[in-house]
């Protein structure tokens, strides 16, 4: 049977691109989904074992910013939609090699564009380019307000300079060539598969290895914590009904406070691992803050909800607590992804704060 969409999704082998591939693997089996990942300490296969056997799923090996495999598979797989996840995330490493963000999300976003833009030749109809960005890329807020799409963008990190520029890529790409492109900018995201380098899987592993747990500063920054299947339900309704040219922003309505999180997180662990109430939270550590640190993210995710229909299912103690179980479930997933470099990037990263 000739599938009835080909969709590339970049980036599906890491935390969020998987939960997107193994959503739209299996909630369309008519479709044809492509995976295209380079495979860099963020992308692990093992996040996709459950579908990898799928007979409308397909994984290829590869870089962004190859033109030439780009054209190749735009050619051969007959893609009519691409949904854009594959970027470097992490803003402590963007402090340190700000060139490596530069690469993937500004060029690499870029030369991808540039194939669909080649691919399509402007016969548009029916296709789609999905890029997946941030709410990063609108700056930090103070105590007060929302960012809405109307939010003027100012990215105060490398990271999210980065994403920012690729954003307006996007958008030029839209004005310039009328490519049929739709943005979504989501709050932090959690869950299982989370590289233990962003706060909660790294506290959890920490916590499981009876190690400190590094709070950046006074521990008063805030963010909006969503579960990341609720993301890509989000990106499921966005890539299937949002109107092009649009941006949504996403988000749980979940604002925390860093230790406030930090807190609830060791009482779940104390609970999970039997241990006397407050054993984790002795490990807790105030270190250097992260330079430029953003004080607070929240969104408003009004136009999603109202013009699109999606909502949050996942409350955050079930959400937190899920994702607790999980990793306490696959200790050899962690074990994985933290032996060789990851030691080498925790020592250098957290040595001298
Ligand atoms: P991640 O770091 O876990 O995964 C990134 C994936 O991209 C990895 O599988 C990696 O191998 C792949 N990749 C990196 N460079 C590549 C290249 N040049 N070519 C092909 N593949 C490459 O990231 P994540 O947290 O899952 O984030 C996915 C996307 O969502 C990113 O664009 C990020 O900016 C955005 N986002 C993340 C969050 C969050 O809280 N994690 C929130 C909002 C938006
Ligand atoms: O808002 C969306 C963004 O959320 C995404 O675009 C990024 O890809 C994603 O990494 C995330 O960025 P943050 O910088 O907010 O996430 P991180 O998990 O690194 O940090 C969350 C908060 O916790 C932040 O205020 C910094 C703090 N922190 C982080 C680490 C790693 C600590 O206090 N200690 C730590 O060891």
């Amino acid at each position: 049977m000739k599938p009835v969409r080909s969709i590339l999704i970049t980036g599906g082998a890491g935390f969020i691109g998987s939960h997107v591939v193994r959503r739209m693997v299996r909630q369309y089996p008519q479709y044809h989904i492509l995976n295209l990942d380079k495979l860099t300490y963020a992308g692990n296969l093992e996040n996709l074992r459950d579908v990898e056997g799928s007979p409308n799923y397909h994984f290829v090996k590869g870089d962004i910013c190859d033109s030439a495999l780009l054209d190749n598979l735009f050619a051969e797989e007959k893609i009519d939609g691409v949904i854009h996840l594959a970027a470097e995330s992490h803003v402590d490493r963007s402090l340190e090699s700000p060139l490596e963000f530069v690469q993937t999300n500004i060029i690499g976003t870029v030369t991808l564009l540039q194939a669909a833009k080649r691919a399509w030749a402007g016969k548009y109809e029916g296709k789609r380019f999905y890029h997946i960005s941030t709410d990063e890329v609108y700056g930090s807020l103070d105590h007060g307000g929302y960012f809405t799409e109307q939010t003027p963008i100012d990215p105060q990190s490398p990271y999210s300079a980065s994403k920012a520029g690729s954003d307006h890529f996007v958008k030029a790409f839209h004005n310039s060539y009328k490519l049929p492109v739709v943005l979504s900018r989501c709050s932090n995201n959690y869950g299982p598969n989370h590289f233990p380098e962003k706060l909660i899987p790294l506290l959890i592993n920490n916590i499981m290895q009876n190690k400190p747990l590094p709070v950046y500063g006074k521990g008063e920054n805030v963010r909006d914590w969503l579960f990341v299947e609720d993301h890509a339900s989000a990106i499921d309704v966005i890539f299937h009904k949002g109107i092009t040219g649009n941006v949504y922003n996403i988000g749980g309505n979940n604002e925390w406070k860093n230790i406030d999180l930090v807190m609830l997180l060791c009482q779940i662990m104390d609970q999970k691992l039997g241990k006397v109430a407050g054993s984790s939270a002795s490990l807790i550590t105030y270190v250097t803050d992260r330079p430029g640190h953003d004080l607070r993210y929240a969104i408003d995710a009004t136009r999603l909800q109202t013009e699109l229909g999606w909502k949050p299912s996942v409350d955050f103690q079930t959400g937190l607590t899920k994702t607790v179980e999980w990793y306490l479930a696959n200790p050899q997933w962690l074990e994985h992804v933290t032996s060789g470099s990851y030691r080498e990037y925790y020592q250098e990263m957290y040595a001298n704060r």
